[in-house]
């Protein structure tokens, strides 16, 4: 026995806290321009003088850069997962997620205790008394940055969707809550002959146009308005939403099952993509984690397990459920009209 795993859990901050930085001051983006020393890098990022070799070295020991040589010539790069995942230049960039986590989540979290002991959100609602979306719709520049921070901890799953589930059966999808349109993007750039409609709130629209355009796939994916909880879904051989159940509590996730089931002809698929935690709640932390940051947005949302979804449906009037491991912590949850 020894306390190494208590104190890596308990001192994780440092680690988190010192990568969120490095995101939200552009440290990646910068190297992927020009290696260079710790004092070139320091004053190209406008850091003082005091941390910068204990913030650069820390990010080596990480191992999210690598140093040629000691001392002040040394000199720093990303390292190859950095250079591709966390340069904001890359098209694979998915440190929006990670944006996102610094500005919002890192202080949110601080109030856990508070979240536990009366089961309230911790976020904006706090300060201005608006839910989460509400507020974030009012901040276009806010609205924006959640939107790539979605896309950048999606991309992934969508990809091993459309790979993993067996489209060939079906012609038209419906992604419900799609934002930026990337689950539609990437089924239709797989799967060429399917037609594909991501539906979101009006003010999303624009966006998911953009996204669109820029991804070459107009004429298979078509954005649309849609209030979930006003407008029936539009019918579709597939209907999916991505990390959408979570975000609610049991009345209105049975609602949108209900939705999806009344949008589908027989023997179509309603597909949720979340980190769908183990039945025994013993193995997904990042699962169990997200659930309790469910607690910290909306109080009353939560995520679930495979059991959990299989039993929804079927009260829904699904048949089949199965459960399709995707991209790490994720899953697929897939019920069969
Ligand atoms: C957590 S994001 C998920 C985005 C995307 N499906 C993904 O997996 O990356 C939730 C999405 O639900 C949308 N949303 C929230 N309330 C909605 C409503 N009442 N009707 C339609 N969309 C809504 C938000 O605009 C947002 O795009």
């Amino acid at each position: 026995m020894d306390p190494d795993h208590i104190m890596q859990v308990g001192m994780g901050f440092f680690a988190s806290k010192t990568l969120l930085s490095a995101v939200e001051l552009g440290v990646f983006t910068e190297l992927a321009l020009k290696t260079d020393n710790a004092d070139g890098l320091g004053n190209r990022l406008g850091l003082h003088e005091r941390g910068r070799r204990d913030f650069f070295d820390g990010l080596v020991a990480l191992g999210f850069l690598e140093r040629e040589g000691e001392g002040s010539d040394a000199v720093y790069s990303n390292a190859p997962d950095s250079a591709a995942f966390l340069d904001r230049n890359e098209r694979t960039y998915i440190g929006g997620i990670l944006e996102m986590a610094n500005a919002r989540l890192y202080p949110f979290w601080a109030d856990l205790t508070e979240a536990l002991q009366t089961g309230a959100p911790q976020n904006e609602i706090k300060v201005t008394g608006r839910p989460m979306f509400e507020e974030l719709y009012a901040d276009p520049a806010r609205l924006e940055q959640f939107m790539h921070a979605m896309s950048g901890i999606s991309a992934g799953n969508f990809h091993a969707l459309a790979e993993k589930f067996d489209f060939s059966r079906y012609q038209t999808l419906s992604d419900v809550g799609g934002a930026t349109g990337l689950l539609s993007t990437i089924v239709a750039q797989h799967h060429p002959h399917m037609s594909c409609t991501s539906c979101d709130l009006s003010v999303v629209r624009p966006i998911a146009e953009r996204a669109c355009a820029a991804a070459g796939v107009t004429e298979h994916v078509t954005p649309v308005d849609l209030d979930f909880f006003a407008d029936p879904i539009p019918p579709a051989d597939v209907v999916t939403m991505g990390m959408i159940l979570h975000d609610w509590n049991l009345e209105k996730k049975m609602h949108l099952i209900r939705a999806a089931y009344d949008a589908l002809p027989e023997g179509g698929a309603f597909i949720v993509v979340e980190n769908i935690i183990d039945d025994d709640r013993r193995e997904n932390v990042f699962g169990l984690m997200m659930s309790l940051n469910m607690l910290i947005e909306f109080g009353d949302a939560f995520d679930f397990t495979g059991a959990d979804f299989a039993g929804w449906c079927r009260e829904a009037g699904f048949r089949d459920i199965e459960i399709l491991p995707l991209a790490g912590p994720a899953s697929a949850g897939i019920a069969y009209k």
